[in-house]
Protein backbone atom coordinates (compact mmCIF):
# COMPACT_ATOMS: atom_id res chain seq x y z
CA UNK A 1 0.00 0.00 0.00
CA UNK A 2 1.46 2.98 -1.11
CA UNK A 3 0.39 6.99 -0.86
CA UNK A 4 -1.27 8.15 -4.09
CA UNK A 5 -1.87 11.98 -4.87
CA UNK A 6 -6.05 12.06 -5.46
CA UNK A 7 -6.20 15.70 -6.66
CA UNK A 8 -4.62 19.05 -6.39
CA UNK A 9 -6.15 22.26 -6.01
CA UNK A 10 -4.53 26.05 -6.03
CA UNK A 11 -5.71 29.86 -4.96
CA UNK A 12 -3.98 32.78 -5.75
CA UNK A 13 -5.21 36.05 -5.21
CA UNK A 14 -6.33 38.20 -8.34
CA UNK A 15 -4.00 41.13 -7.59
CA UNK A 16 -0.76 40.70 -9.36
CA UNK A 17 2.43 42.93 -7.88
CA UNK A 18 5.36 43.87 -10.28
CA UNK A 19 8.77 44.38 -9.42
CA UNK A 20 8.35 48.27 -11.03
CA UNK A 21 5.41 48.61 -8.17
CA UNK A 22 8.07 47.65 -5.51
CA UNK A 23 10.68 49.69 -6.57
CA UNK A 24 7.84 52.66 -5.96
CA UNK A 25 8.07 51.81 -2.50
CA UNK A 26 11.68 51.51 -2.01
CA UNK A 27 15.13 51.55 -2.82
CA UNK A 28 15.11 48.29 -5.68
CA UNK A 29 14.52 47.81 -9.28
CA UNK A 30 12.84 45.32 -11.69
CA UNK A 31 16.51 44.69 -12.86
CA UNK A 32 17.98 44.04 -9.46
CA UNK A 33 15.48 41.69 -8.36
CA UNK A 34 15.30 39.64 -11.89
CA UNK A 35 18.92 39.50 -12.07
CA UNK A 36 19.08 37.94 -8.38
CA UNK A 37 16.34 36.31 -7.90
CA UNK A 38 14.27 35.36 -11.38
CA UNK A 39 11.14 36.89 -9.45
CA UNK A 40 8.70 38.76 -12.27
CA UNK A 41 6.19 39.89 -10.63
CA UNK A 42 3.77 38.23 -7.29
CA UNK A 43 0.05 37.96 -5.72
CA UNK A 44 -0.75 39.99 -3.02
CA UNK A 45 -4.37 40.10 -1.24
CA UNK A 46 -5.79 43.03 -2.08
CA UNK A 47 -7.00 44.07 1.33
CA UNK A 48 -8.90 46.94 -0.22
CA UNK A 49 -11.20 45.01 -2.09
CA UNK A 50 -11.12 41.54 -0.84
CA UNK A 51 -9.76 41.42 2.86
CA UNK A 52 -8.35 37.36 4.04
CA UNK A 53 -5.72 35.46 5.74
CA UNK A 54 -3.87 31.89 5.05
CA UNK A 55 -6.69 30.22 5.99
CA UNK A 56 -9.07 31.26 3.14
CA UNK A 57 -6.69 31.34 0.88
CA UNK A 58 -5.67 27.25 1.78
CA UNK A 59 -9.33 26.64 2.37
CA UNK A 60 -10.20 27.85 -1.66
CA UNK A 61 -7.24 25.55 -3.02
CA UNK A 62 -8.55 23.01 -0.75
CA UNK A 63 -11.91 23.04 -2.21
CA UNK A 64 -10.71 23.41 -5.54
CA UNK A 65 -8.50 19.79 -4.62
CA UNK A 66 -11.37 18.14 -3.25
CA UNK A 67 -13.21 18.47 -6.15
CA UNK A 68 -10.79 17.64 -8.50
CA UNK A 69 -9.84 14.64 -6.91
CA UNK A 70 -13.76 13.65 -6.58
CA UNK A 71 -13.47 13.56 -3.15
CA UNK A 72 -16.95 15.15 -0.97
CA UNK A 73 -15.67 17.56 2.00
CA UNK A 74 -17.34 14.41 4.48
CA UNK A 75 -14.90 11.76 3.39
CA UNK A 76 -11.92 13.89 4.64
CA UNK A 77 -10.32 12.08 7.82
CA UNK A 78 -7.61 14.48 8.44
CA UNK A 79 -6.51 18.00 7.63
CA UNK A 80 -2.71 18.64 7.22
CA UNK A 81 -1.61 22.55 7.18
CA UNK A 82 1.68 23.99 6.61
CA UNK A 83 2.25 27.61 6.95
CA UNK A 84 4.27 30.23 8.37
CA UNK A 85 1.77 32.95 8.14
CA UNK A 86 -1.15 31.72 10.29
CA UNK A 87 -4.33 34.06 10.88
CA UNK A 88 -3.48 33.64 14.58
CA UNK A 89 -1.07 32.48 16.88
CA UNK A 90 -3.39 30.36 18.06
CA UNK A 91 -5.40 28.10 17.15
CA UNK A 92 -3.83 27.03 14.11
CA UNK A 93 -5.49 27.59 10.73
CA UNK A 94 -5.92 23.52 10.20
CA UNK A 95 -9.15 24.17 12.57
CA UNK A 96 -9.68 27.63 10.64
CA UNK A 97 -10.24 25.36 7.19
CA UNK A 98 -11.93 22.90 8.74
CA UNK A 99 -14.62 25.26 9.82
CA UNK A 100 -14.45 27.08 6.91
CA UNK A 101 -15.66 24.28 4.30
CA UNK A 102 -17.84 22.26 6.84
CA UNK A 103 -15.14 19.56 7.31
CA UNK A 104 -17.05 16.82 10.33
CA UNK A 105 -16.66 17.88 13.55
CA UNK A 106 -14.66 15.60 14.99
CA UNK A 107 -11.98 15.18 11.97
CA UNK A 108 -8.27 15.73 13.41
CA UNK A 109 -6.70 19.08 12.11
CA UNK A 110 -2.75 19.06 12.48
CA UNK A 111 -0.61 22.05 11.82
CA UNK A 112 2.63 21.90 10.66
CA UNK A 113 5.57 24.59 11.14
CA UNK A 114 8.22 23.94 8.94
CA UNK A 115 8.54 26.97 7.08
CA UNK A 116 9.86 26.25 3.02
CA UNK A 117 9.53 22.94 3.64
CA UNK A 118 6.32 22.58 5.16
CA UNK A 119 4.84 20.74 2.70
CA UNK A 120 7.04 17.49 2.18
CA UNK A 121 7.29 17.81 6.18
CA UNK A 122 3.39 17.38 6.24
CA UNK A 123 4.08 14.41 3.26
CA UNK A 124 5.79 12.23 5.31
CA UNK A 125 3.20 12.76 7.84
CA UNK A 126 0.43 11.64 5.56
CA UNK A 127 2.18 8.94 4.18
CA UNK A 128 3.20 7.77 7.24
CA UNK A 129 -0.60 7.45 8.48
CA UNK A 130 -2.03 6.21 4.84
CA UNK A 131 0.63 3.37 4.81
CA UNK A 132 -0.26 2.26 7.95
CA UNK A 133 -4.13 2.30 7.29
CA UNK A 134 -4.75 4.98 10.35
CA UNK A 135 -6.41 7.24 7.45
CA UNK A 136 -8.10 7.09 3.68
CA UNK A 137 -8.43 10.79 2.76
CA UNK A 138 -5.96 13.35 3.77
CA UNK A 139 -6.09 16.69 2.69
CA UNK A 140 -3.02 18.11 2.58
CA UNK A 141 -2.34 22.47 2.30
CA UNK A 142 0.18 24.48 1.80
CA UNK A 143 -0.74 28.29 2.51
CA UNK A 144 0.69 32.12 2.72
CA UNK A 145 -0.90 35.98 3.39
CA UNK A 146 3.83 37.25 3.33
CA UNK A 147 2.13 40.32 1.83
CA UNK A 148 0.90 41.72 5.56
CA UNK A 149 4.12 40.62 7.02
CA UNK A 150 6.71 42.53 4.96
CA UNK A 151 8.90 45.50 5.83
CA UNK A 152 8.58 47.45 2.69
CA UNK A 153 11.24 49.78 3.55
CA UNK A 154 14.93 50.11 2.37
CA UNK A 155 15.72 48.08 5.17
CA UNK A 156 13.95 44.92 4.39
CA UNK A 157 14.33 44.96 0.54
CA UNK A 158 16.16 41.94 0.27
CA UNK A 159 13.42 40.14 2.08
CA UNK A 160 10.31 41.44 0.41
CA UNK A 161 11.07 41.48 -3.22
CA UNK A 162 11.35 37.98 -2.37
CA UNK A 163 7.67 36.38 -1.16
CA UNK A 164 4.63 36.05 -2.63
CA UNK A 165 0.83 35.05 -1.44
CA UNK A 166 -0.63 32.14 -2.15
CA UNK A 167 -2.11 28.56 -1.81
CA UNK A 168 -2.79 25.05 -3.38
CA UNK A 169 -3.75 21.77 -1.78
CA UNK A 170 -3.27 17.88 -2.79
CA UNK A 171 -5.74 15.44 -1.63
CA UNK A 172 -3.50 11.79 -0.72
CA UNK A 173 -5.09 8.27 -0.07
CA UNK A 174 -3.93 4.87 -0.61
CA UNK A 175 -3.53 2.73 -3.96
CA UNK A 176 -2.01 -0.93 -4.54
CA UNK A 177 -1.38 -0.11 -8.11
CA UNK A 178 2.12 -1.82 -8.73
CA UNK A 179 4.94 0.57 -8.03
CA UNK A 180 2.69 3.77 -8.10
CA UNK A 181 2.65 6.77 -5.42
CA UNK A 182 4.93 7.91 -2.79
CA UNK A 183 8.11 6.12 -2.99
CA UNK A 184 10.13 7.66 -0.45
CA UNK A 185 10.07 10.94 1.96
CA UNK A 186 13.14 12.31 3.30
CA UNK A 187 13.40 15.37 6.03
CA UNK A 188 16.54 17.09 7.71
CA UNK A 189 16.81 20.07 10.24
CA UNK A 190 20.04 21.70 11.25
CA UNK A 191 18.64 24.47 13.98
CA UNK A 192 22.13 25.99 14.74
CA UNK A 193 21.08 28.01 11.52
CA UNK A 194 17.54 29.04 13.25
CA UNK A 195 18.60 32.84 13.42
CA UNK A 196 19.48 33.09 10.08
CA UNK A 197 16.10 33.61 8.43
CA UNK A 198 13.14 34.11 11.17
CA UNK A 199 10.76 36.30 12.77
CA UNK A 200 12.12 37.31 16.28
CA UNK A 201 9.41 39.18 17.53
CA UNK A 202 6.60 38.81 19.58
CA UNK A 203 8.28 36.21 21.94
CA UNK A 204 7.34 33.72 24.32
CA UNK A 205 10.62 34.30 25.62
CA UNK A 206 10.28 38.33 26.48
CA UNK A 207 8.20 39.57 29.24
CA UNK A 208 5.77 41.42 28.24
CA UNK A 209 6.06 39.39 24.41
CA UNK A 210 5.05 42.52 22.40
CA UNK A 211 5.56 45.75 23.34
CA UNK A 212 5.07 49.11 21.07
CA UNK A 213 8.71 50.15 21.50
CA UNK A 214 10.07 47.12 19.95
CA UNK A 215 7.07 46.50 17.13
CA UNK A 216 8.65 50.53 16.60
CA UNK A 217 12.04 49.14 16.51
CA UNK A 218 10.64 46.86 13.48
CA UNK A 219 11.46 43.64 15.16
CA UNK A 220 8.14 41.71 13.89
CA UNK A 221 9.49 42.15 10.41
CA UNK A 222 11.42 38.93 9.13
CA UNK A 223 15.25 38.90 8.57
CA UNK A 224 17.76 36.99 6.56
CA UNK A 225 21.43 36.22 5.56
CA UNK A 226 20.82 35.66 1.86
CA UNK A 227 23.78 34.08 1.26
CA UNK A 228 23.86 32.07 4.07
CA UNK A 229 20.24 30.79 2.60
CA UNK A 230 21.88 30.22 -0.90
CA UNK A 231 25.13 28.77 -0.31
CA UNK A 232 23.57 26.02 1.98
CA UNK A 233 20.06 25.69 -0.37
CA UNK A 234 22.20 25.00 -3.42
CA UNK A 235 24.25 22.15 -1.25
CA UNK A 236 21.42 20.82 0.98
CA UNK A 237 18.58 20.18 -2.25
CA UNK A 238 20.62 18.64 -4.85
CA UNK A 239 22.02 16.52 -1.47
CA UNK A 240 18.45 15.49 -0.30
CA UNK A 241 17.54 14.48 -4.27
CA UNK A 242 20.40 12.49 -4.43
CA UNK A 243 19.68 10.71 -0.97
CA UNK A 244 15.91 10.05 -2.79
CA UNK A 245 17.33 8.45 -5.94
CA UNK A 246 19.79 6.53 -3.79
CA UNK A 247 17.06 4.80 -1.63
CA UNK A 248 14.90 4.10 -4.43
CA UNK A 249 18.05 2.64 -7.26
CA UNK A 250 17.06 5.35 -9.01
CA UNK A 251 18.94 7.63 -11.76
CA UNK A 252 18.32 11.40 -11.88
CA UNK A 253 18.17 11.43 -15.71
CA UNK A 254 14.91 8.85 -15.28
CA UNK A 255 13.22 11.58 -13.04
CA UNK A 256 10.45 12.76 -15.28
CA UNK A 257 10.02 16.52 -13.33
CA UNK A 258 11.55 18.15 -10.48
CA UNK A 259 10.23 20.40 -8.92
CA UNK A 260 12.27 22.39 -6.53
CA UNK A 261 10.92 24.83 -3.53
CA UNK A 262 10.51 27.93 -5.52
CA UNK A 263 13.36 29.92 -3.17
CA UNK A 264 15.05 31.37 -6.15
CA UNK A 265 15.52 30.74 -9.95
CA UNK A 266 19.19 30.74 -8.90
CA UNK A 267 19.32 28.14 -6.78
CA UNK A 268 16.83 25.60 -8.81
CA UNK A 269 19.13 26.37 -11.98
CA UNK A 270 22.42 25.58 -9.38
CA UNK A 271 20.57 22.26 -8.30
CA UNK A 272 19.11 21.51 -11.88
CA UNK A 273 22.83 22.08 -12.69
CA UNK A 274 24.47 19.60 -9.82
CA UNK A 275 21.94 16.78 -10.59
CA UNK A 276 22.86 17.38 -14.55
CA UNK A 277 19.34 17.57 -15.46
CA UNK A 278 17.77 19.11 -18.66
CA UNK A 279 15.22 21.84 -19.04
CA UNK A 280 12.27 20.00 -19.36
CA UNK A 281 13.03 17.48 -16.17
CA UNK A 282 12.76 21.16 -13.98
CA UNK A 283 9.68 23.01 -13.12
CA UNK A 284 10.65 26.53 -12.58
CA UNK A 285 7.49 29.11 -12.02
CA UNK A 286 8.99 31.85 -9.59
CA UNK A 287 9.07 34.46 -12.02
CA UNK A 288 4.96 34.50 -11.81
CA UNK A 289 4.34 34.13 -8.32
CA UNK A 290 7.63 34.73 -5.95
CA UNK A 291 8.65 32.71 -2.91
CA UNK A 292 4.73 31.48 -1.76
CA UNK A 293 6.76 29.34 1.37
CA UNK A 294 4.77 26.12 2.16
CA UNK A 295 2.43 26.62 -1.03
CA UNK A 296 5.52 26.76 -3.84
CA UNK A 297 5.64 22.98 -3.93
CA UNK A 298 2.14 22.26 -4.03
CA UNK A 299 1.61 25.40 -6.64
CA UNK A 300 4.19 24.16 -9.08
CA UNK A 301 2.41 20.62 -8.62
CA UNK A 302 -1.05 21.97 -9.50
CA UNK A 303 0.43 23.88 -12.11
CA UNK A 304 2.52 21.29 -13.59
CA UNK A 305 -0.96 18.70 -13.72
CA UNK A 306 -2.85 21.51 -15.01
CA UNK A 307 -0.25 22.20 -18.43
CA UNK A 308 0.32 18.47 -18.98
CA UNK A 309 3.33 18.53 -17.96
CA UNK A 310 3.17 15.66 -15.13
CA UNK A 311 0.70 12.67 -16.37
CA UNK A 312 0.56 9.70 -14.59
CA UNK A 313 2.98 7.22 -14.50
CA UNK A 314 5.79 10.28 -14.65
CA UNK A 315 8.49 9.70 -11.63
CA UNK A 316 7.97 13.18 -9.66
CA UNK A 317 10.91 14.29 -7.66
CA UNK A 318 10.16 16.94 -4.56
CA UNK A 319 12.92 18.82 -3.02
CA UNK A 320 12.55 21.80 -0.30
CA UNK A 321 15.27 24.34 1.85
CA UNK A 322 14.19 26.83 3.91
CA UNK A 323 14.44 28.29 7.64
CA UNK A 324 14.97 26.37 10.46
CA UNK A 325 17.08 24.85 8.88
CA UNK A 326 15.01 22.58 7.28
CA UNK A 327 15.06 20.17 3.84
CA UNK A 328 13.58 18.07 2.95
CA UNK A 329 12.66 15.46 -0.65
CA UNK A 330 10.40 13.37 -2.22
CA UNK A 331 9.87 10.80 -4.97
CA UNK A 332 6.35 10.08 -6.53
CA UNK A 333 5.19 7.60 -9.45
CA UNK A 334 2.30 9.90 -10.49
N1 LIG B 1 17.11 45.78 -4.36
C1 LIG B 1 18.30 46.36 -4.62
N2 LIG B 1 19.41 46.10 -3.91
C2 LIG B 1 19.30 45.22 -2.90
C3 LIG B 1 18.10 44.59 -2.59
C4 LIG B 1 16.96 44.89 -3.35
N3 LIG B 1 15.76 44.33 -3.14
N4 LIG B 1 18.31 43.76 -1.54
C5 LIG B 1 19.61 43.87 -1.21
N5 LIG B 1 20.22 44.77 -2.04
C6 LIG B 1 21.59 45.18 -2.06
C7 LIG B 1 22.33 44.93 -0.77
O1 LIG B 1 22.09 45.95 0.15
C8 LIG B 1 23.77 44.89 -1.23
O2 LIG B 1 24.21 46.21 -1.37
P1 LIG B 1 25.74 46.58 -0.99
O3 LIG B 1 26.59 45.73 -1.88
O4 LIG B 1 25.81 48.04 -1.27
O5 LIG B 1 25.89 46.23 0.46
C9 LIG B 1 23.67 44.29 -2.63
O6 LIG B 1 22.32 44.44 -3.04
C10 LIG B 1 24.05 42.84 -2.67
O7 LIG B 1 23.39 42.17 -1.58
P2 LIG B 1 23.58 40.66 -1.33
O8 LIG B 1 22.73 40.27 -0.17
O9 LIG B 1 25.00 40.30 -1.30
O10 LIG B 1 22.95 40.10 -2.68
P3 LIG B 1 22.84 38.63 -3.17
O11 LIG B 1 23.45 38.51 -4.50
O12 LIG B 1 23.24 37.65 -2.12
O13 LIG B 1 21.27 38.51 -3.38
C11 LIG B 1 19.39 37.51 -2.31
C12 LIG B 1 20.40 38.65 -2.30
C13 LIG B 1 18.56 37.62 -3.58
C14 LIG B 1 18.51 37.62 -1.10
C15 LIG B 1 20.18 36.19 -2.34
O14 LIG B 1 21.14 36.16 -1.32
C16 LIG B 1 19.27 35.02 -2.18
O15 LIG B 1 18.42 34.75 -3.01
N6 LIG B 1 19.45 34.23 -1.14
C17 LIG B 1 18.61 33.11 -0.89
C18 LIG B 1 17.53 33.59 -0.04
C19 LIG B 1 16.23 32.93 -0.32
O16 LIG B 1 15.99 32.31 -1.31
N7 LIG B 1 15.37 33.13 0.62
C20 LIG B 1 14.07 32.67 0.46
C21 LIG B 1 13.53 32.20 1.72
S1 LIG B 1 14.28 30.77 2.27
C22 LIG B 1 13.99 29.69 1.16
O17 LIG B 1 12.93 29.65 0.63
C23 LIG B 1 15.11 28.85 0.79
Amino acid sequence: MRTSILGTGHYLPERVVTNHELSELMDTSDEWIRQRTGIEERRFVDFDKEPMGASELGARAAKEALSNAGISKDEVDLIIYATLSPDKHFPGDGVLVQAKLEIPPGVPALDIRNQCSGFLYGLSVADAFIRSGTYQRILLIGSEVHSTGLDFSDRGRDVSVIFGDGAAAVVLGPTNEDGCGVLSVHLHADGRYADVLQIPYPSSAQMPRATPEKIAEGLHWPVMEGRQVFKHASVRMPEVVLEALKQNNIAAEEIDLLIPHQANLRISEMVQKRLKLRDDQVFNNIQKYGNTTACSIPLALHEAISEGKLKRGDLLCLAAFGAGFTWGSALIRY
